[in-house]
């Protein structure tokens, strides 16, 4: 049985992943910082049969980011697999609107959280001989870079597209694939972690096409919809692919 760590797995796409993966035969570790969510979806797992484990911890604590991924490794024997979803929308503001610690806060959490959970499970994946990991970025900073006031979130985003190229290349010498899979509009919890503030001042008025998504119109993707592109590029139907986003958007990021 394959071993796979999912960040910020009590909500939303790492939730969807994480039950996905339990069915499709993964032992999950199910990483966040709500333990109340946690556990319920791990009873979910296990009453679906699955197996699963909540780890409790907070992406940017590195002492107890450590202590999860020996807890995880522990019990299932090993780590095989990563999905680097955990990440928050933060302040959304105008640039001299948006103060030093927001700033901060989001580049922490979504891309310092995403290199600690890559520098402490990575060694798991070397020792397992290989391994697959899909870092979950966003449209936002790798193809749309209209959303008002999203500097700071988007940089993040980015920032874990180049983080996934780069590693792309440092880890195939070890069988190690590492891909980015990049949402749309997801109906998730996303937008409790959001602050939007002065949006006006950061807009620049555009006319768009008709409804914001192509394949959906208004309608926003589903969080099982990024997570059967996770699954796919954890599984060895994805062999060959490593250092490539997965835009899962609908074609909304190519309008906007
Ligand atoms: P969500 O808010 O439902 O899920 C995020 C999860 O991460 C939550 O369970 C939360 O508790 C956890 N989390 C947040 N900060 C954490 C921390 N410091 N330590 C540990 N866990 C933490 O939102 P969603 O939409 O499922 O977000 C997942 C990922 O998808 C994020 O990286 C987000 O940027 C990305 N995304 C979401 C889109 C959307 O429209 N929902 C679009 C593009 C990207």
């Amino acid at each position: 049985m394959k071993t796979v760590l999912v960040t910020g797995a009590g909500s939303g796409i790492g939730e969807a992943t994480a039950r996905l993966l339990a069915e499709q035969g993964y032992a999950v570790g199910a990483l966040g910082h709500t333990k109340s969510e946690l556990d319920s979806v791990v009873e979910a797992i296990e009453k679906a049969g699955g197996q699963a484990l909540a780890l409790d911890a907070d992406v940017t604590d590195e002492t107890a980011m450590r202590a999860a991924c020996e807890t995880l490794a522990r019990q299932f024997g090993g780590i095989d697999a990563v999905v680097a979803n955990a990440g928050i929308n933060g302040v959304w503001a105008p640039i001299d609107d948006l103060k030093p610690e927001k700033f901060d806060k989001t580049i922490a959490v979504n891309l310092r959280g995403t290199y600690l959970t890559l520098h402490l499970t990575v060694p798991y994946l070397k020792r397992a001989g290989g391994g697959a990991i899909a870092v979950v970025a966003s449209i936002n900073g790798t193809r749309t870079f209209s959303n008002p006031g999203a500097t700071a979130y988007s940089a993040s985003k980015a920032a874990q597209y180049a983080l996934v190229q780069q590693l792309a290349v440092e880890l195939g010498p070890y069988h190690i694939r590492i891909n980015a899979v990049c949402p749309g509009a997801i109906d998730t919890e996303i937008d409790d972690n959001t602050d939007i503030r002065n949006r006006e001042q950061a807009e620049i008025p555009v006319t768009y096409p008709k409804g914001s998504i192509p394949l959906t119109g208004k309608q926003p993707g589903r969080s099982v919809d990024v997570a059967d592109a996770i699954a796919f590029l954890l599984s060895d139907q994805a062999r060959h692919i490593s250092g490539t986003p997965i835009w899962v958007d609908g074609a909304q990021g190519l309008i906007r």
